[in-house]
């Protein structure tokens, strides 16, 4: 895809019903031939709409219309494109802990988490969080409620806990592991949310100050190397849990094929939460017609296909 149908898709299919803001700057780089120049001056991996605006309002791109966009853009192109160069999508989304749960919560517990592809490490800490499940039903960790909320609207009745499951250990991969006590790569994070979601950012601030008090084990590596590793340093009296969420299309599909093998030949349970064709290999049984699945993501547990849910943990249909 060339890089003006890459931001009009964006516009059309990611930012619409979003994110205004990123709506007008996605349809306006689409037809800007002198932004596009620019950005096709960056590797291929790197063009992405995600990528280059989160570099602008990591720089200080005021929110605003496209046309101040692309004039502050023009003038500040040198920064972009050095961060572009050095930073990557790591968006880390603790409210997608909101559609693990219910999986988490089929187990038997203690927990022990593995993520691959953990970004900061967020999505390790469903035990710290508190959740409001379809604007009734909450579900506090065993101290109280939480500074971070979370909240999911559910269809097809998912089995909700009756309380957030015991994590006894949690550790991560990432191939480039950011840390939550480091200013800088916090800044980054915050500047990967979209920018009208001022509740986003201040739930990734409070959940950041959660892990601060706790930092996740992270090691740097590619998931396919290291998670054999992890998976054998885990305590023994505790269920063993492999989890990821919005990490194997970064893959190429042979990789995430092997990481497919070697997951299912570990001892321990497997959590997918990936987009729609992802791994076409569980979404071949769901029953879900194709309109109903677009832009969604496919919540599975040990390579069966559970629920569906929006990106964020915004949603979960649980699947009979
Ligand atoms: C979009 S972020 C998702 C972070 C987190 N799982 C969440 O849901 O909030 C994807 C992460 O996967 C990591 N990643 C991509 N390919 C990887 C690989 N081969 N091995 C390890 N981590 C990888 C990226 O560096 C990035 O931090």
């Amino acid at each position: 895809m060339d890089t003006s149908s890459k931001y009009r898709t964006f516009a059309e299919v990611e930012a619409q019903g979003n994110s205004e803001i990123y709506e007008e700057w996605g349809n306006g780089v689409a037809d800007d031939l002198e932004v596009l120049a620019l950005i096709d001056r960056l590797p291929e991996t790197r063009r992405q709409p995600n990528l280059v605006f989160g570099a602008s309002q990591y720089l200080g791109v005021p929110p605003g219309s496209y046309k101040s966009f692309r004039q502050w853009a023009i003038v500040n192109w040198p920064k972009i494109e050095q961060l572009a160069r050095t930073r990557t999508t790591q968006t880390n989304e603790a409210g997608r802990t909101a559609v693990l749960l219910p999986l988490l919560g089929l187990l038997t517990g203690p927990i022990s988490l593995i993520e691959v592809g953990a970004s900061a490490g967020l999505c390790l800490y469903p035990d710290r969080y508190s959740y409001l499940y379809d604007g009734r039903r909450y579900l506090h960790p065993e101290d109280g409620p939480s500074t971070v909320l979370l909240e999911c609207t559910t269809t097809g009745h998912p089995p909700l806990p009756d309380r957030i499951p015991a994590v006894v250990h949690r550790a991560g991969i990432d191939l480039n592991p950011l840390n939550v006590s480091d200013a800088d790569d916090v800044r980054w994070l915050e500047s990967l949310v979209w920018p009208e979601q001022e509740q986003r950012r201040q739930r990734l601030r409070a959940a950041v100050d959660i892990a601060r008090t706790n930092p996740p084990h992270l090691i740097r590596g590619d998931l396919n190397s290291a998670v054999a590793d992890l998976v054998e340093q885990v305590p023994q009296d505790a269920t063993n849990v492999v989890f990821h969420s919005a990490v194997l299309n970064y893959l190429a599909p042979t990789a995430r094929e092997e990481f497919i093998q070697t997951v299912r030949s570990l001892p321990c349970h497997w959590i997918a939460n990936e987009g729609v064709g992802v791994i076409p290999k569980i979404d071949a049984v769901l029953a879900t017609p194709n309109e109903q699945r677009t832009g969604k993501f496919v919540v599975s547990l040990d390579g069966r296909p559970k629920a569906l849910a929006r990106g964020h943990g915004q949603s979960l249909e649980w699947l009979r």
